[in-house]
Formats: structure tokens, sequence, C-alpha cells
């Protein structure tokens, strides 16, 4: 096949993010990315207003257009197709994604392909790493949590995730519930540095049932009775109670996640590579990161993590996703509707 060169819109949360990404059959090459976040926007109302993060992709999203092509000194002409993610998400960021492809489609006469936030997520490790078929993938973000067979790149089979709130939403709210800065993940992470992880016995939902479903709200909802009962008691939560919430709360969603992640690994039939692969913001953990690569070590298996830049939102992975699909399906046309729902 020949080298391809395309332009990826993502919008699908609260990120807005152009990308170039130039794919040969040997490699691929991200020549420009850029991301414009939104946490600066939603800080006061803690959580993403999907209002405003519409407001906000429309506003952006040709300016990124604009800064990657600069940075990848390209003429917009210069590229073989538009790719945008066109679902699942926020709907109104989705919308403006899609409006924007379509007018750069329509002003072109490039074709466009609406790509899914998830599988972009999902192929990451072929981008960075040319990951081979098939794989194992854990999704685990602020909005998904979910175990992926890949073994194409319109091809993934669910194994099972979360049954209710994604582990970066728990991180997150328990942040927010004990005092911590948003995003919450980091903090909690460095908070837990500091917390001793056997002061709090809270719940690992789930562990005792087999297979590789998980579930996070009742973990969450433990947290904050801990919370309220320490408030009520001494009238305030010291800093060492924080460190030890969060040190408890962190240790126990490793455990679902390392051990569903065992049971996923062990379990599926991704010989002959055996190769396990994370993506999401909370990939970001690094007690998270040392269990996946245990688990993948003791399987003689490979561990890959994509650079947190990739694991995040982003839209190299959009292009990229496009260029590996665009090889086994025709372009959409002016049709390509906005999906807020969209399994892979
Ligand atoms: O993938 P992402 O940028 O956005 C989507 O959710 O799509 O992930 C953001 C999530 C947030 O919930 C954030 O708190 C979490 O990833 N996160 C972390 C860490 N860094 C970011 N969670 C746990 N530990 C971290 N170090
Ligand atoms: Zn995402």
């Amino acid at each position: 096949p020949p080298a391809r060169t395309i332009l990826g819109l993502e919008s699908s949360c609260d990120d807005t993010a152009a990308a170039i990404v130039r794919v040969t059959d040997t490699d691929a090459t991200i020549l420009s990315s850029v991301v414009a976040g939104q946490t600066d926007l939603h800080a006061s109302y803690g959580g993403v207003v999907p209002e405003i993060a519409a407001r906000a992709h429309a506003e952006k999203l040709d300016i990124c257009v604009e800064q990657a092509l600069t940075q990848a000194k390209l003429p917009l002409r210069a590229v073989d197709a538009i790719a945008v993610t066109s679902g699942p998400g926020l709907i109104g960021g989705v919308v403006s994604g899609v409006m924007c492809a379509k007018g750069l489609a329509a002003a072109t006469g490039k074709p466009l392909y609406g790509v899914n936030h998830l599988a972009g997520h999902a192929l990451t490790p072929r981008l960075t790493d040319q990951t081979p078929y098939p794989y194992l993938m854990l999704l685990v973000s602020g909005g998904h949590c979910q175990f992926l067979l890949v073994s194409g790149p319109d091809s993934f089979s669910r194994l099972g995730g979360t049954i209710d709130d994604a582990p970066g939403e728990a991180f997150d709210k328990i942040a927010r519930l004990i005092g911590l800065p948003q995003p919450g993940g980091p903090a909690i992470e460095t908070a837990a540095l500091k917390g001793d992880t056997t002061r709090f016995a809270f719940p690992r939902p789930l562990l005792d049932r087999p297979g590789c479903d998980m579930s996070f709200s009742g973990l969450k909802t433990a947290v904050l009775r801990t919370r309220d009962a320490l408030i009520s008691t001494q009238q305030g939560l010291t800093r060492q109670d924080q460190s030890d919430l969060a040190a408890g709360f962190q240790a126990a969603v490793v455990d679902v996640l390392i051990e569903k992640t065992r049971r996923a690994f062990a379990a599926y039939p991704i010989a002959p590579n055996r190769t396990l692969c994370v993506a999401g913001g909370v990939a970001a953990n690094m007690a998270i990161r040392a269990g996946l690569e245990t688990i993948a070590k003791q399987n003689e298996g490979t561990f890959v993590a994509p650079p947190l830049a990739l694991c995040t939102d982003n839209a190299a992975m959009i292009a990229y996703a496009a260029a590996e699909q665009m090889q086994k399906r025709d372009p959409d046309d002016m049709t390509l509707s906005a999906r807020p729902r969209w399994p892979l």
C-alpha cells in the first residue's frame, strides 16, 4: 500500500485536537499533534460541562487544524484524507468535529473518514510500537474501562469492562470529596505515596466473581462513607487522612484492575504474540503500569504502554486509525453523523 498522509480531528470530550500522521506499510510518523485542553474552562464546575465544551471545540478546531498543518509544514492539499472522531462522546463536541471535517473534505475534495474514538485508543500501540495483531488492550480512562481483543483495524471484541463508573471518573470524584485538586488521578497518586494502604479496608468489587467485568461505584461509596465518618468525628480531614484515603482507594482500584487483567490475559486467544497493551489517561498511574507489566512478564508476554501524550485523548490516534481502515473500507460521505453512543 502507498504512503498515506492523514489529517485527524478529535473533539469528543474536553480536548480539542488535530494531528497529521504519515503511514507507510512499515511504519507511522506523527508529523504534528496539537491538543488544546479545556481544564481551566471547567475547573470551577467540578466536571466537564457539555455546553461549554461544545462551544470551546467549535472555537478551537480550525485553529488546531491550522497549527497542525503549520507544524507539519504541509499545505492542506497535501493530505490524502480527513479523519474525524464521529463518536462516541459528548454530542456537541462530536458534532463540531464532524462539521469541521465535512467542511475540510468538501473544500478539498479529499475523502472523509468517521472514526470511532475507542478504535483510536485501541490502535495506538500500532501507531507507537507497530504492535502486531492480535493483542489484548486495557482501555482505562475518565470515561471508559474495558478489555478489548484487537485483531484488526475494525475487528475488536469486548471481553468485559466496568458495569458502572470508569476508574478515572472515580479518581476525579474521590479527589474532590477528600479535598484534593483536579484532575484527581495524579493528585491521588501523589497523596497516596505518603499514605497507609492498610488503615482503611475498602472493598474490591466483583473480584470474587468470575469473568472480566469490573465495578467501581461501590468502592466510591465506601470511601465517601469513611470520609464522612472522619469529618463528623474530628471536624475535618488531616493531611494524613487524605493520604490514607487516597492510598486505600488507589490500592483497591489497582487490585481490581490487575486481577481482572490477569484473568483476561490468561483466558483469551492472543497467541502467538501475547501482547498486553494499555491506553487511556489512567494508564499514567505508575502503580497500575507496574502491575500490568508484571502480568505480561509472568505470562511470558510483552507489555506496551504508549507515551502518555498518546494514551490520553489526541488526534494522531484518529488519523492513524483512519489510515489503517481506509485500506479496508470506502470513505464516508456527507451523511456521516455524530454518534453519542457507539460501542465497538
Ligand atoms: O484519557 P483521558 O485523558 O480522558 C478521557 O477520559 O477520555 O483520561 C483522563 C482521566 C482523568 O479521570 C484523570 O484523573 C485520569 O485519567 N488520570 C489518572 C492519572 N492521570 C490521569 N488516574 C490515575 N492515576 C493517574 N496518574
Ligand atoms: Zn479517550
